[in-house]
């Protein structure tokens, strides 16, 4: 198959939700269409347990098993998809906004009782911010939940989207019947009252006909012929150019575990969702038909088992073919480096690839070259954008326990900050370290693999911060910044690129600081411009 025809036939996204609305019974029902995976629940074994917030082993135990799923392949219709899992647990948040920049689209999953729930408010947001393509599933729907259009009006209002519904359900709970596929113009009816079968589509290009009401009833007809009627009325026709620029969001209704809807969701992505896209970088914007290599690395994976220190780093392509045994410049190092195994994910498994293409995640052995955001290319010096550090929500001073070891221990912080587990800031006052972390639990895993991994032990002291602010002064010479750096002094700090960060008490203290001094900007993210 050419070069070109290789990156058409790429779809890569990811699912992103609140814990609990579906994601992995999604996920896998996909996989099961695409014949990656035989049974239900394979998907599900590796999920991160919801509510194990003290038992952190078991989720780092599983975080590690769940290196096969951090990358899903499949084969649909001739499709190949690669799937990035994001995880569900808010602990982990930094991860899942480090792999959306992986992603060319999304799927966000909806719980349809639920509605729009915290996690997703932030997720959505940062793919509104980059113009991330988002297609929404609203899940569950054998279940008792809102009306199809009170939550179109709240997907609208708190997650600021602009949606079309491309499928509207019939009934819902105890009463769903089924949906009317709008996209392809069909009726997909479940059979049976477990609600576990679903009877072929059946094809309704016009729903007056009376035959509708012989099949879903006709009660259920006429509700359906006045709420199409009305989705016609309120929504914008779907429009793929919209959608693709971020602008419109295409709604599907279903219930992953009964597997209704999903496949019409499927059929409608591949058809529809981005092929691999253009990709920033700081020189430059990269193509995805480039024939030259260019990729660079979103996540890194630790091995917890302390006889294998490596880690697996994951490499996004951007443009051109990965090739097993090809020198690539390792950019940041301005290193020439070959890799003999690279791995490719195959459903739940990986494997050695001789080839990979734009859009697809490669695995690399790495025993500490590697840090999130690094670039390879064949030999230009290029550097990606956009994996921005985000304010973490915990900070604490981090002492050395073990006056022995500290040259263990700043390795091992050194390392485990490249891994992206948590962010190190360093005060300008005194140089003490602080550590910031989106949830509490980073601080048990960093003190577990210090000690384990590296020999070293550490102690925190909690540090009331509310936010770490990045600074951007308008004029670094200007008076108002010189007094900004005098009084604010002891709450400057550098992060671990050297950038300058406010460590800010309360978000009243940020208004005021930004009120006091309205030429040094204050941003929630390492990246502003
Ligand atoms: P997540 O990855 O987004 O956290 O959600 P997950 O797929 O694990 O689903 C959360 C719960 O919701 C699971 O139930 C799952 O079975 C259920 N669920 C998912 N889709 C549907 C659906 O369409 N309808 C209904 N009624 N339930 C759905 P659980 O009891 O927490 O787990 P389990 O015991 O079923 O594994």
């Amino acid at each position: 198959m050419s070069f070109l025809k290789e990156i058409k036939r790429r779809r890569t996204f990811g699912i992103i939700s609140h814990p609990d609305a579906g994601k992995t019974t999604l996920t896998e029902k996909l996989l099961l269409f695409g014949g990656a995976i035989q049974e239900a629940g394979a998907v599900k074994n590796n999920k991160i347990k919801k509510g194990a917030t003290s038992d952190f082993m078991e989720i780092e135990r599983q975080r590690g098993i769940s290196v096969a799923t951090s990358v899903l392949a499949f084969i649909y219709k001739d499709k190949k998809i690669n799937i990035l899992d994001t995880p569900g647990h808010k602990d982990f948040a930094e991860d899942t906004f480090r792999t959306l920049t992986a992603v060319d689209s999304v799927i966000v999953v909806i719980d349809v009782a639920k509605g729009v729930e915290e996690q997703t408010e932030k997720l959505v947001e940062v793919c509104r911010m980059r113009k991330i393509p988002m297609i929404v599933f609203i899940n569950k729907m054998d279940r008792e939940g809102k009306d199809a259009f009170d939550l179109l009006d709240e997907v609208e209002q708190k997650l600021g989207l602009r949606v079309t519904p491309l499928s509207f359900p019939i009934g819902m709970g105890y009463d769903f019947k089924g949906i009317y596929n709008i996209y392809g113009k069909k009726i997909n009816l479940f059979s049976g009252d477990n609600k576990q079968t679903v009877s072929a589509g059946v094809e309704f290009t016009d729903i007056s006909t009376p035959e509708l009401d012989g099949i879903i009833g006709g009660k259920a007809a006429e509700t359906l012929r006045e709420e199409l009627e009305l989705v016609t009325e309120v929504y914008p026709d779907f429009n793929k150019e919209e959608y693709l620029n971020g602008d419109l969001q295409p709604v599907f209704f279903g219930s992953a575990l009964n597997n209704f809807g999903v496949k019409e969701l499927l059929d409608c992505f591949i058809e529809i969702a981005p092929t691999p896209q253009p990709k920033k970088s700081e020189e430059r914007l990269i193509d995805s038909k480039e024939e030259k290599l260019t990729g660079f690395v979103f996540k890194i994976h630790a091995n917890m088992d302390p006889n294998h220190r490596n880690r697996l780093a994951f490499i996004k392509i951007v443009s051109g073919t990965f090739k097993r045994n090809a020198p690539y410049l390792h950019v940041r190092l301005n290193k020439k480096m070959k890799f003999s195994s690279p791995n490719a994910f195959f459903a739940e498994k990986k494997e050695i690839v001789d080839e990979s293409f734009p859009g697809d995640i490669v695995g690399i052995q790495d025993t500490g070259n590697f840090k999130i955001g690094d670039t390879l290319t064949e030999g230009e010096n290029l550097n990606f954008k956009g994996i921005p550090s985000f304010s973490p929500e915990h900070f604490r001073y981090v002492n050395n326990a073990d006056p022995l070891k500290s040259k263990q221990l700043y390795k091992g912080l050194d390392q485990l900050m490249d891994e992206g587990v948590a962010q190190l800031f360093t005060l300008d006052l005194n140089g003490r370290k602080i550590i910031g972390t989106v949830g509490a639990l980073q601080y048990e895993v960093i003190q577990y693999r210090l000690e384990h991994e590296y020999g070293a032990k550490c102690s925190y002291e909690n540090l009331p911060v509310h936010k770490a602010c990045w600074v951007e002064p308008q004029d670094p010479k200007n008076e108002e910044f010189k007094e900004f750096k005098r009084v604010k002094q002891r709450f400057l700090a550098k992060d671990k690129q050297g950038q300058l960060v406010f460590l800010a008490d309360s978000s009243f203290t940020i208004q005021m600081t930004q009120s006091k001094y309205p030429s040094v900007k204050l941003h929630f993210t390492s990246e502003f411009n």
